[in-house]
């Protein structure tokens, strides 16, 4: 099928790239030049593992364009999916590319007489296709939805493995306005080995938000109950977990080997949940609630829950080495998770301008992230360094962060070498405290009260 995408962000170029490679000829639409520019050169503008490659493969086979060009794309393709940023801002979701790009495309489908697809791919608040976005293309097309197709398919796409998440996902969302728009999307996924779960348009808006706010409620939970095991001292959260997640309705055991589901790796204590989806997500599905007249308790606790993490970092640190001020201070792991450039709501964003506040010299490091990270915060006692030795070089304290292979494989040894106090804050609980106490380090983490 013919498919333009507006939009060349992570989930845009992510959708485009993998619905070319099997097949698909795509146009990826976006206003930035330079943008447009890189993608045609097969540079990809974001970082995530196999996008590169996969983009070089779909250029060389001309399965994908780029282009400004809004008009020419919509007259060269049957679906046209809509995949830019909502944000959160003043307290709701923020619509305004979402109004802007609907009105764009409703322009260009009064010019056409073909029968189109306008699919929404960009997270919205329940309700918002069926009545934003059809009001608006309705309006600058005169044309009723209908004689257009209609349709709303979120993404569930992690960042780090959105690739994979693309091509082999676990179900496919389709809500839609009506039988003809469904088919149609219905055949772009026609390759795909899952699920198609046929819905009404909101109802796919919905499943989009539940899904994410079950896992960071899953975080938070985590947290929660770490929290409370601090509280009594001398229990450590993560055996907490270890003895839950045996439960026969949680692990499986087949022929003897426990296998875990993928959601007990949001079942553990933090430093909390960061990205481009949780925090907005939550936030947003709940001021929407608050809106339709439902105060929702549960996603008000997973937010405050989520906010005291990174301060419990600090807390921790000092209790490790006091006072704060002057102190060099290694912050190991910037993005909100690894394998991802990503800083958005990252937990060290928020513990690096704390430790500002508090007068430390910070050293943080990441492989990939410090480029955002400097123009994120800007400031004359934060040093940034790619290497791992640089930041604990010296250093009086260090807040392991964001779990990249390369910190977690750190030897105790190495942070006693290193570091002028070798104390480490633990805020994902990558090492063995057994190990680090016996090798002699001041060791702590979130989930860990013994004094
Ligand atoms: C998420 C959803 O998982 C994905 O389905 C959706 O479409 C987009 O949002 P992503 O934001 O990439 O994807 O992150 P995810 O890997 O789910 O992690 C989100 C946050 O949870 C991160 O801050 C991460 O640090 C935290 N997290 C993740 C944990 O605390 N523990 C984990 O084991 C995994």
């Amino acid at each position: 099928m013919r498919i333009s995408i507006v939009g060349t962000g992570y989930v845009g170029l992510v959708s485009g790239v993998c619905l070319a490679s099997v097949g698909h000829d795509v146009i990826c639409i976006d206003k930035r030049e330079d943008i447009v520019n890189k993608i045609n050169s097969s540079v990809s503008p974001i970082y995530e593992p196999k996008l590169e490659e996969m983009l070089n493969v779909v250029i060389k086979e001309k399965k994908l364009s780029a282009s400004a060009d809004i008009s020419w794309a919509m007259k060269n393709s049957e679906i046209t999916i809509i995949a830019v940023g909502t944000p959160y801002k003043d307290g709701a979701i923020d619509l305004s590319y979402i109004k802007e790009c609907a009105r764009e495309i409703g322009v260009e489908l009064a010019a056409k007489n073909e029968y189109h697809v306008i699919c929404v791919k960009s997270t919205v608040v329940p309700g918002t296709t069926d009545t934003v976005v059809r009001a608006v293309i309705e309006e600058a097309s005169n044309k009723k939805a209908g004689s257009f197709g209609l349709a709303m398919n979120p993404e569930f796409l992690r960042e780090g493995c959105a690739v994979d998440d693309f091509i082999l996902p676990d179900r496919i969302v389709i809500g839609a306005y009506d039988e003809r728009s469904f088919e149609a999307m219905a055949s772009l996924y026609e390759i795909f080995d899952a699920p198609i779960i046929k819905t009404n348009l909101r109802t796919a808006e919905m499943i989009k938000y539940t899904s994410n706010a079950f896992l960071a409620n899953l975080i938070s939970f985590a947290n929660d109950i770490s929290n409370i095991c601090e509280s009594i001292g001398g229990i450590d959260a993560m055996d907490v977990f270890s003895g839950l997640i045996l439960d026969k309705r949680i692990a499986v055991s087949v022929e003897g080997k426990t296998i875990y589901p993928g959601l007990t790796q949001y079942l553990k204590p933090g430093c909390g949940f960061g990205g481009s989806c949780f925090p907005k997500d939550v936030k947003a599905l709940m001021s929407h609630s608050i809106n339709h007249f439902y105060y929702p308790k549960t996603l008000d606790a997973i937010l405050s829950i989520n906010e005291l993490q990174p301060k419990k970092m600090i807390e921790k640190l000092e209790g490790l080495i006091g006072e704060i001020r002057g102190k060099k201070i290694a912050v190991l792991g910037v993005a909100f998770k690894p394998d991802t450039d990503d800083i958005r709501e990252a937990s060290a964003i928020k513990i690096i301008k704390i430790l500002l506040e508090k007068g430390a010299k910070v050293f943080a490091c990441d492989p990939k992230a410090l480029a955002n990270t400097a123009k994120e915060i800007e400031n004359e006692m934060l040093f940034l360094s790619e290497d791992y030795r640089d930041a604990l070089s010296d250093a009086e304290g260090a807040l392991l962060v964001t779990s990249w292979q390369s910190f977690m494989d750190i030897k105790p040894s190495e942070f006693i070498q290193l570091m002028k106090t070798p104390a480490v804050v633990d805020g994902r609980r990558v090492y063995d405290r057994k190990v680090m106490l016996e090798a002699g380090l001041q060791y702590t983490g979130i989930g860990i009260k013994y004094q």
